[in-house]
């Protein structure tokens, strides 16, 4: 299938990209390289730069490529963010999806798959969290993706657009020493942790101990990178199928000191701690239910343990502490 994959050259988007190609087919990837990296480019896809809310930009890619299928990666994606610059999420995540899905619907493309996001269900209680639960959004992120969730409902309903929503849950590692997470500012746990390691930071802080959690810290469902690829990849071959959503994660939930624990070991750094105040938006407990893409897709997370997790994402910060370097 001919593909276009916004934000191919991001964190998520290159890995899937990879996949993609090995899977065999063929892609274009529409990007701003504002977050993405040139260097995360495969060389076997094709580069459109361009930005989403240019509509003219995204009706040039689809005449010029023609795309079967298309995956949505390209976004703002920080919750804490989010909590400070609402309309950034909004405005500008529901633009640019809405100026893609027009263009495709006008374009006659009928398969969609969106990075969607465990923010959905910010106000939980109910852990595992499967795809019945009610949707919360904790943030303006999340309430961003649950617009686009929403739009793409219509674009089944009304162009019969097939798409598939994926929600995932803390999206981490690297699918090889060349290939990985590398954010500026960088605000993810993980590669903050593995930048102390590096002796780039001097200390992690802890945001909150006071959580309603085992330890009083947060506790998230940290899916590897690889196999959130992997998803995407059997969701686009079973859209003809027709639509659907899946909670993407673990099943297993880590707290913050956890991961930090992990760490330690992994990395044989004493990696510091110190304990901030709360970080706004940020729900207690994030799990996920997968039942229900294991069983209809046959989806297995490769990485579940977090030790594995850890070295993974490790060998790609020693590989390149300054990430792509292009900064
Ligand atoms: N945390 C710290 N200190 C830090 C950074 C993070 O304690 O310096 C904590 C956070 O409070 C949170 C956990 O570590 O409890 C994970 O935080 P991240 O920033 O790594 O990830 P988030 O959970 O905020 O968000 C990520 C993605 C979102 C996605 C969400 C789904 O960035 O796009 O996972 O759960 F929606």
């Amino acid at each position: 299938m001919k593909v276009l994959v916004t934000g191919g050259a991001g964190y998520i988007g290159s890995a899937t990209v990879v996949q993609l190609l090995e899977a065999g087919h063929r892609v274009v990837v529409f990007d701003n390289l504002c977050q993405g990296h040139r260097a995360a480019l495969h060389p076997e896809a094709a580069l459109f730069e361009g930005d989403l809310l240019d509509r003219a930009a995204v009706d040039r890619v689809m005449a010029e490529y023609a795309p079967e299928g298309i995956l949505h990666f390209a976004s703002h994606t920080l919750v804490g963010e989010s909590m400070e610059r609402p309309f950034l999420y909004l405005d500008d995540n529901v633009r640019a999806g809405l100026n893609l899905l027009e263009s495709a619907a006008e374009h006659g493309v009928r398969r969609f798959i969106l990075s969607s996001t465990a923010n959905l269900f910010g106000l939980h209680d109910r852990i595992p969290i499967d795809e019945s639960a009610p949707v919360v959004p904790g943030s303006p992120y999340g309430e961003s993706k649950h617009l686009l969730e929403r739009i793409l409902h219509w674009m089944d309903d009304r162009f019969g657009m097939r798409y598939a929503a994926l929600r995932y849950f803390n999206a981490c590692g690297a699918v090889s020493p060349d290939l990985g997470e590398d954010h500026d500012p960088e605000t993810h746990l993980i590669p903050l942790v593995l930048q102390v390691a590096l002796g780039q930071r001097e200390h992690v802080t802890i945001f909150g101990d006071d959580y309603d959690t085992p330890d009083g810290t947060c506790v998230r469902d940290y899916v590897h990178v690889y196999d959130l690829a992997r998803a995407h990849v059997l969701a686009l071959q079973a859209l003809d199928r027709g639509s659907r959503t899946y909670n993407l994660g673990n099943g297993r939930g880590f707290s913050v000191r956890e991961v930090i624990e992990a760490a330690r070991e992994v990395t044989g750094h004493p990696i510091p701690a110190v304990l901030g105040p709360r970080r706004p938006g940020d729900p207690a407990v994030l799990v996920a239910a997968s039942d229900r893409i294991r069983g209809e897709l046959g989806w297995e997370p490769r990485y579940t343990e977090m030790r594995d997790i850890l070295e993974s994402a490790w060998r790609w910060h020693q590989a390149h502490p300054r990430g792509y370097g292009d900064r």
